[in-house]
């Protein structure tokens, strides 16, 4: 089975609503919905007052209709009790400031006094429904750190400590990794060391560091707290938490490890033109963080959500479109949040399955279109993802440490990691994402943007990738320091310097706007093998038995390697010191797949084609029509197709015949 349903919050409504709900769910085909979330006020009134019977009946009246649940813990956000009662459990921000009750999940997850009552809460939740036969799954807490990914209260800083003392073992250590022998910062004991909080100037780097990593554990600690519980409950129930995409406060890699399934929200914004891409992005990180395994998308939006400063409606298919591409890309089920509309409250105008105005509506249509779609699919569960041939370094550590402040230049990880992304994504090339120090040999081509953290273990596990054979792209920005924010010895890239054949002698950024880079003799664009204009980051570099692939034009770095490639073993490793544009990296990125044996596709850039589980999906996310070589049974009309016409938005879901040898536009 897929999933297919939503966020369901029958607490909003009176009881007259929730057989009308269940009866139209069936008939929207949806199998599975999220129930609780945000309940705990409902479960909870007042301290100890327990009263689930209202639950009961609603896991009842979907369990009697066949409608599986996915049952949240419900401590998203505290009732006001607890928080009238304990301030404490209130989270604090860098400032000092304690933010206040009346939006939601406010508290600091972390805070002794919360995980007592959250904890209880769970407890009584596994107790009542850990065997209950509509149970499916458990949902635990929701998108943990979005409203405060991190705290920085006094509760917050004791559990610093503790960390860097299990870290670090002595004060010491902890001031040789931090060198707080500059600028006076020298520790006497872990006692005096502080949270990140707001400093007058550039705080230490490594501590901001260790407070990324602090934080994102802490998160997960909360998680974990909840996972125990549940475990000892009905360890045959899978457990799973709502990730939020390449979301920066929390490093997904460790979390993934500790779901049993990975789920996703992804809420692309139906106005952004590369909206698919963002989305399809976000699809290749969560099938890579499940390691390949299915994951589901928990949450997305039918239509408009309500909290971007304009919130464009779909257009008619693109949310089918979307949908289909998650499948294709490795999703087991598709989710919205939610389930009926909302009347009152801070989310009502986010659409949702069940439109305010009715069922006699395109948003209505659809959904119960998709729901059927979902069930001629369902042999589709389980199945994997064709192999991708290449893959994208995504690291949580080097996002934190690349977008600190007192660096060379300001950087955006996400947007150096989507601008990679998008220029394999229109070449047609399937991409998963890997750590630094993954085992990456399945891949034929690695690209390793902005990996600014580089430990020994990753500037080995990459110079290895080399030698045995793959096709290493480093870019600016690689290998700048340790896991402690320390330079690294030798200069930029460390030991992978030597892997790529290069020396960088110095960091040189060029200023914002072509003009007033013309104006101060700066060159502005590569010339070689590649061409096209350059950006902000630069670097003189020397080769060291590289070859020069591209070279700077006219201006102070005229005829200075700016791309070079390098054999290394029976590999090539390729550095890209300049901030190429768009041309410019397609360019490269098609030399570098040809010289590594994979083949771009020839669909026009909004077209998709995935292959899961012997059928290929067909999407055209743009908004022209276009029409595809490919013949073959068209799963979803039903249709045996000799070629594919594909509207704006539309797809198709097609087994191919044997003699077809793939799509061309
Ligand atoms: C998510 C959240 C949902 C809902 C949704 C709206 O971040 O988990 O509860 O608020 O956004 O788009």
């Amino acid at each position: 089975m897929l999933w297919y349903g939503g966020d369901y919050n029958p607490e909003q409504w009176p009881r007259e609503v929730w057989a009308e709900d269940v009866e139209l769910m069936q008939r929207a085909g949806v199998t599975v919905v999220t129930v609780g979330v945000f309940s705990w006020a409902k479960l909870e009134p007042a301290d100890g007052d327990f009263r689930f019977e209202w639950l009961d009946d609603v896991i009842d009246g979907l369990h009697a209709a066949g409608i599986g649940v996915d049952l949240a813990t419900a401590t998203a956000s505290p009732p006001p009790w607890l928080t009238a009662a304990h301030p404490e459990v209130l989270a604090v921000d860098a400032s000092g400031h304690r933010w206040s009750i009346g939006s939601r999940a406010h508290h600091n997850p972390t805070s002794p006094i919360f995980r007592r009552h959250a904890d209880r809460l769970v407890s009584k939740i596994a107790e009542r429904y850990a065997h209950h036969p509509a149970l499916l799954a458990w949902h635990v807490g929701n998108e943990f750190g979005n409203e405060v990914p991190r705290d920085y209260g006094d509760e917050s800083a004791d559990a610093f400590r503790t960390w860097l003392r299990s870290r670090y073992g002595t004060i010491d250590q902890l001031n040789d990794a931090w060198g707080t022998a500059f600028w006076s910062q020298q520790y006497g004991s872990f006692d005096e060391i502080h949270p990140a909080r707001v400093t007058p100037t550039f705080p230490n780097p490594s501590q901001a560091l260790d407070y990324e990593r602090f934080g994102s554990d802490m998160l997960l600690a909360a998680y974990r707290a909840e996972v125990a519980i549940l475990r000892r409950a009905n360890s045959a129930i899978p457990i799973t938490t709502n990730f939020m995409g390449p979301f920066k406060p929390a490093d997904y890699w460790a979390w993934a490890e500790e779901v049993d399934f990975v789920s996703d929200d992804c809420y692309p914004d139906p106005l952004d033109p590369e909206g698919h891409v963002y989305a399809a992005l976000r699809r290749d990180l969560m099938r890579s963080l499940a390691g390949g395994k299915p994951w589901v998308l928990m949450e997305q939006a039918t239509s408009a959500v309500n909290w971007r400063p304009v919130n464009g409606a779909k257009r008619p298919g693109q949310m089918r479109a979307l949908s289909h591409q998650a499948i294709a890309r490795g999703a087991d089920g598709i989710m919205y949040f939610q389930w009926r509309q909302a009347a009152r409250g801070a989310e009502k105008f986010h659409s949702a399955m069940l439109p305010a105005v009715g069922t006699d509506s395109r948003i209505w249509r659809e959904v119960v279109q998709l729901g059927e779609e979902l069930a001629a699919l369902s042999d589709l569960a389980g199945a994997p993802v064709e192999q991708a041939p290449v893959a994208i370094v995504f690291d949580w550590e080097s996002w934190w440490a690349c977008e600190q402040g007192a660096m060379p230049a300001r950087t955006d990880y996400l947007a150096t990691i989507t601008e990679w992304y998008t220029g394999l994504y229109e070449l047609g090339v399937l991409v998963d994402f890997a750590r630094p120090d993954d085992d990456l040999s399945r891949y034929r081509v690695v690209v390793a943007a902005a990996t600014t953290v580089l430990s020994d273990a990753a500037a080995e596990a990459l110079d290895r990738y080399v030698q045995q054979g793959g096709h290493l792209v480093a870019t600016y920005l690689t290998g700048l320091v340790d896991p402690t924010a320390r330079l690294l010895p030798g200069g930029p890239l460390g030991p992978l310097a030597a892997t790529l054949g290069i020396r960088i002698e110095e960091i040189a950024p060029r200023a914002e706007g072509d003009a007033l880079r013309e104006r101060l003799g700066l060159s502005t664009d590569v010339r070689g093998e590649i061409s096209g204009r350059v950006g902000v980051w630069a670097e003189v570099l020397h080769t060291i038995g590289a070859t020069v692939v591209a070279r700077y034009g006219p201006g102070d770095l005229a005829g200075h390697p700016a791309v070079t490639r390098r054999g290394h073993g029976q590999g090539l490793g390729w550095y890209v010191s300049a901030e190429l544009d768009r041309p410019g990296r397609e360019a490269l990125l098609r030399i570098v797949l040809e010289r590594a044996d994979v083949a771009p596709a020839s669909t026009p850039p909004a077209v998709e084609l995935v292959r899961r589980g012997g059928l290929v999906f067909a999407i055209n996310h743009g908004t022209a029509p276009v029409r595809l070589a490919l013949a073959g049974h068209d799963v979803l009309s039903g249709l045996d197709v000799e070629h594919l016409e594909l509207e704006p938005h539309g797809t198709a879901v097609v087994q191919p015949s044997p003699e077809s040898s793939g799509a061309q536009a």
